[in-house]
Order: C-alpha cells, then structure tokens, then sequence
C-alpha cells in the first residue's frame, strides 16, 4: 500500500484528505515522503480552490442561525495549511458564538490559531495553501435588498401631503443639470441617515461564508463585517490621504455616493473617534500621523460600512499603554453607539478582563476553555487556562520573577491524539493517557475540554 493509501485510511473528516506528516519519531523527511506530501496536498489544495471560486446559487450559502440572537456563529470550523512539511492544522474543529452587541474575546498564546479563525470569517486566508477546509461560519448580515433589476431600492422621501419631492439633479461642481431642452434635470428625493447617506431597504440573510464563494464576499467585507489589525501603517495606503483611503469606503458601498458626500461622511467618522481636526486629518499622509491617530484612523475606516460585526486582531498591541488605553475606551463606547459586536483577538488577558463579556480560550488550534468573562475569570477550569491567569503580572505580586507555562505547544504538523497539553499539564490523571477530551459543559455557558472534569471521573 503506498503511502498517501495508508495515510487516507486514517482520514476521517473532508478536508483532511491530503497528506497530514507521518507520527514516527523521526525528526525528517525523506525526498520521497515530500513528493508524496506534495502530490496529496497540490490534489486537495486544487479542490479547495476550485470549490471557492465556483458559481454558485444564492439559496447554497444562505443558512439559518442556530440562536436568533447571535450575529455569529462558528461550528467546527478547520482551517489548514497546506505546507510541504505536512498539513498544519492552524484551526482544528472551532466552535464559539458572538451574540448581537456583546464583546468576544478570544485568548491564547502567539501561534495558537486565533488570527488564522478571524481571518477565516474574512475568507482571507491566503490561497492555495491556505484554506477552510470544513465546518461553517454563520454570518447573520443586514444588506440592501436588490429590485427586480438587481439593483438596491432606495427609500424616498415624500412631503406631509405623501407625495414625491423632487429635487434638482447637480454636477461634481455643484452646477445644476440640464436635458436637451434646456429645462433642470429632477430626481426624487432620497432619505438620508444623520450623516447625509442615501438610505435604501435593507434585508437580513444569514449566509455560511465557509461555503460561500469568494466573490460574494464583497456583500460582507468592509461592509458588515470590518477588521481592525495590529499595526495600522501597514493597512494604510502611504501614498494616498487619508481622506482619500476613507471616502474610497463610501463611494464603493454606498451606491449613488457622491465625492462631497463621501467627505462629508468621512469627516464625521473622523470626529465620531474622538479627532479633534477631523479636517486637518482627512487632508494628511498616513506618514504625518501618531500610531493612536492612525488606529483611530483604521477604526474611522472601519465603521464607514456601518458594520454589524467588528474584528479587532490584536488592535493595541503595537501602541503604548496610555494610547492602548484610549483605544479600548473609545472601542467600547463605539461598540455601545452602533449596537454592533466585536471579535476581540489578543494575547493580553488584561485587556480581556477590561473589554469581555465572553470569553474563548484557544489553545494549539482548538478551544479548551469558554464562557463569561467571569466565569474565565473567578473560575477557570482549564490547567492552562489557570495558568495564563498566574503568569499574568498583577501590580501587588511580590514575586521576584513572573510565573511561566513550562514546556512548549505541540508541533502543529504533527499533533499527537491526546491532549495536546498534557506535556506541559501538573495535573494530568491516568485518563489524560487516553484520546484527546471532548468538550464538558460545567454552566449553561461554561464549556471546559479536559478529562478532570468528564463525568466518569474514574481514573483509569
Ligand atoms: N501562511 C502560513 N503557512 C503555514 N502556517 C501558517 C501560516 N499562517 C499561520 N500559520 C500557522 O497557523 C498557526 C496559527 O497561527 P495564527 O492564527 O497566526 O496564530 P495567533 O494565535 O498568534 O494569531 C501557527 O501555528 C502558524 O504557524
Ligand atoms: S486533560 Fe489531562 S493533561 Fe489535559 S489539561 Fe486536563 S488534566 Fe491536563
Ligand atoms: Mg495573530
């Protein structure tokens, strides 16, 4: 039986069909075994990218949600990367909600999968090694509802006696445009929101986005769903102003946008993240600007969408602790202003602590631990989880030196079938010998995943 024969024999799940590394104890590959790697991965890495740039039926990707009251909903989402080394299962079976207006954190230590699941809600792991390999990511999105001519309807204004009101149609330069025969061109008057954005009617779908093509993630991008990254130089364009980069968001999805209303809204999200010279900055280089400025910037950029769910990816750890501050004061209050949800990414439990209203804990590609922040918080379950809590510095610790995890994450290549903490854990039991342990709900919102707390508590 030739090798990728065998390990198919082993494969259980979609998505796992390529070539995973071998579990021997040798620490390298031989030219033949990389072939063979190479072979599988290139066969799955071509379906995968076949399937995400198919054309497919609106009715194959919209779904329903589980609970009305979530605006997301993450189940058994695996993400992989197809290396040469062997499948790196960057995210390995997911499951967590955000529900409507809450903060979600989700926690761990570098390289455990967090960027990789947020990056997956985006569809913006990196093809074709890259890829969502199974599982679904329901999205519930509030979009324009398209006429019969697939165009969005707009929402008219009329006066107190119901009829239409008619204005005269203007040029870029404020002129007034005429017909043929010389008479002023009308159109009908649209509603406007408190920034002077056309309104339209707008419909709620919920979509899977693992199952979606990635064409029609341009309804979702920027749109309902917007990311705030670490390090905002890197976001920004250094050659355009940030008034430009800005008015670019409205004018790509706001239809019927014009230049001047696009500046007007651009200048209002501006002061809306607290800019004092919102016009000043509209007209800088994102050169010309602090880090915090240029934050506050991308989360200016961010809510001209008007965004149902926003995913902050480490949005502070590039800046000082008074900006980072600042930062998650002005997160906070935005989130409250436009009922909206955030996915907050971090490696910080402090900031966890401040922002959270639940809590992921993530732990080589999987999750280990979730619930309220203060169940995370006063009652963690999880060894590891006990153990970010400890090695977090506190200002009335006496200790000389800072309390560390010992040992190291598994290789992500080859992850072994227990528990992937168990070389690391002081608590490990006879059971922690044994398969890897499923999820145990301790609270109607407390999930923990480790044999201590499984009901057959027996000790084998
Ligand atoms: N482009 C890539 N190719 C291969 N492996 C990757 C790639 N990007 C991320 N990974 C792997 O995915 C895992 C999760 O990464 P990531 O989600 O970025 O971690 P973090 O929790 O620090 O955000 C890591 O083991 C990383 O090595
Ligand atoms: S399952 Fe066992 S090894 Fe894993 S964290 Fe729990 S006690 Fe430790
Ligand atoms: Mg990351």
């Amino acid at each position: 039986m030739s090798l990728v024969d065998k390990i198919k024999k082993l494969v259980k799940k979609e998505g796992d069909e390529a070539q995973p590394a071998q579990k021997t104890d040798k620490h390298y590959l031989t030219g033949k075994e990389i072939r063979e790697i190479a072979k599988a991965n290139s066969a799955e890495m071509k379906r995968l990218e076949k399937r995400k740039h198919r054309k497919a039926e609106e009715s194959e990707f919209v779904t329903e949600m589980k609970d009305i009251g979530n605006i997301l909903e993450i189940e058994d989402l695996h993400s992989y990367f197809f290396t040469d080394q062997g499948v790196v299962k960057a995210v390995n079976g997911v499951s967590f909600e955000v529900p409507q207006g809450k903060v979600v954190g989700v926690v761990g230590e570098s390289g455990c999968g967090k960027s990789v699941t947020s990056m997956s809600v985006m569809q913006l792991l990196q093809g074709p090694q890259g890829q969502i390999c199974s599982g679904s990511i329901r999205f519930k999105s509030f979009d324009f509802k398209l006429g019969e001519d697939g165009k969005p309807i707009p929402i008219y204004e009329n006066d107190e006696n119901g009829e239409p009101i008619y204005d005269e149609v203007k040029d870029k330069k404020g002129n007034t445009v005429v017909d043929k025969e010389g008479k002023p061109k009308l159109e009908r008057r649209q509603k406007r929101d408190e920034y002077g954005t056309r309104l339209y009617e707008m419909e709620e779908k919920v979509f899977d986005i693992a199952n979606m093509p990635i064409k029609e993630m341009y309804r979702l991008r920027g749109r309902q769903i917007a990311m705030i990254f670490q390090e905002p130089m890197t976001s920004l364009n250094p050659v355009f102003t940030i008034g430009n980069q800005l008015d670019e968001v409205t004018l790509l999805h706001v239809p019927g946008a014009t230049a001047e209303e696009a500046k007007r809204r651009s200048i209002e999200m501006l002061s809306l993240v607290g800019i004092a010279m919102p016009e000043r900055v509209y007209n800088s280089y994102p050169h010309e600007l602090s880090g915090g400025m240029r934050q506050r910037v991308m989360i200016a950029m961010a809510l001209e969408g008007n965004p149902r769910l926003i995913i902050a990816d480490e949005p502070t750890t590039a800046l000082d602790v008074t900006i980072q501050a600042q930062i998650l004061d002005l997160l906070r209050d935005l989130k409250e202003r436009i009922n909206g949800s955030i996915l907050l990414i971090t490696h910080d439990l402090g900031i966890i602590a401040e922002m959270a209203d639940y809590v992921v804990v993530m732990y080589a590609g999987r999750i280990i631990e979730k619930g309220t922040a203060s169940e995370i918080f006063h009652k963690p379950m999880h060894p590891y989880t006990i153990g970010l809590q400890k090695s977090k510095p506190t200002i009335d610790s006496t200790a000389d030196t800072l309390f560390n995890i010992p040992g190291n994450v598994p290789n992500p290549i080859n992850m072994p079938d227990y528990c992937y903490f168990r070389e690391r854990c002081s608590k490990c039991i006879g059971k922690c010998k044994g398969d890897y342990p499923e999820m145990v709900q301790v609270s109607p919102t407390h999930f923990v995943a480790c044999h201590l707390y499984a009901e057959d508590k027996t000790d084998e």
